[in-house]
């Protein structure tokens, strides 16, 4: 639910809008289903890799406000295990798209202080990708301004099945007790384990479906889906996401705080 009617601020700039902002309510995690990069080539007469290829500099110049703005954590649906059912040549085209961005953007992450983590069935991915996956995963271990994690060949039911599959060995082997399992034990085995959950969910493109992305994570997460399409989405974009996100009044199931007492008391 939103405050009060916002006023417009489709006319202004960029640092107005930044001015706008406040710091104090920025989110600590922000998680992004980057869509709409067919439909974008499409419109255009293009190739949907043309999309593919557009969408990067929305990466990069998404990356770089979650760096300017100081929000610590970044994590991107690049590519869902439901994707392998596209055409070999989209699917290889993509694949290699991610070798050159991972081999190009490295130094760049490690200028800005970005972590680099992949989560999913990467082992499902080519050699050549993974090993990239890898060495851009090493070369920034050590970095901590931003962690950003790329959703690759992922599924969130599937990420919950492997979660339950390691915590059940481990009560067959005696580490863990039945009765120990709580939410935060479980979180424990999931893939963004360390990461607090996301507090806004960005979709592009007009789909407002979740498309089986980080589904334990969302649980309490605020929502927001514009028509725009990923290769259109850059600073400015995120900027209005943002200020979008300040006008929620995150109740968490409780009861929204009174601005004045009620009557009588
Ligand atoms: C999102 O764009 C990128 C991936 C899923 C890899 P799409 O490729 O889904 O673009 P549309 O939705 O067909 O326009
Ligand atoms: C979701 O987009 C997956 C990614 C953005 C990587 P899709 O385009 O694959 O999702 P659907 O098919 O519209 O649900
Ligand atoms: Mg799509």
């Amino acid at each position: 639910m939103t405050k009060a009617a916002a006023p417009s601020i489709d006319h202004l700039s960029e640092s107005e809008l930044i001015a706008l902002l406040d710091p104090a309510l920025l989110p600590k995690h922000i998680a992004i289903i980057m869509d709409g990069n067919g439909r974008w080539a499409e419109l255009r007469g293009l190739p949907r890799i043309a999309g593919h290829a557009e969408g990067i500099k929305s990466v990069r110049e998404v990356i770089t406000l979650c760096r300017d703005l100081g929000i610590g954590a970044l994590t991107i649906y690049a590519f869902s295990q439901e994707n392998w059912k596209r055409p070999v040549s989209e699917i290889n085209a993509l694949m290699l798209l991610l070798e050159q961005y991972l081999q190009s953007e490295m130094d760049a992450l490690i200028e800005k202080g970005a972590r680099f983590r992949a989560i999913g069935q990467v082992h499902a991915l080519p050699p050549s990708a993974l090993n990239w996956v890898r060495k851009v995963e090493r070369e920034t271990a050590h970095l901590d301004k931003l962690m950003l994690t790329v959703a690759l060949s992922y599924g969130g039911r599937s990420e919950i099945v492997d979660a339950v599959r390691r915590l059940a060995q481990d009560c067959k082997d005696g580490k863990v007790q039945p009765d120990a399992i709580d939410e935060t034990l479980l979180e424990g085995y999931l893939s963004t384990q360390g990461l607090p959950d996301p507090d806004l969910l960005i979709r592009t493109s007009g789909e407002t479906r979740i498309s089986n992305f980080l589904l334990w994570q969302l649980a309490y997460t605020e929502m927001y889906f514009t028509p725009t399409l990923w290769p259109d989405f850059r600073r400015r974009e995120a900027l209005l996401a943002l200020l979008d996100y300040q006008r929620r009044d995150r109740r968490f199931g409780a009861v929204p705080t009174p601005h004045f007492p009620p009557s009588g008391l």
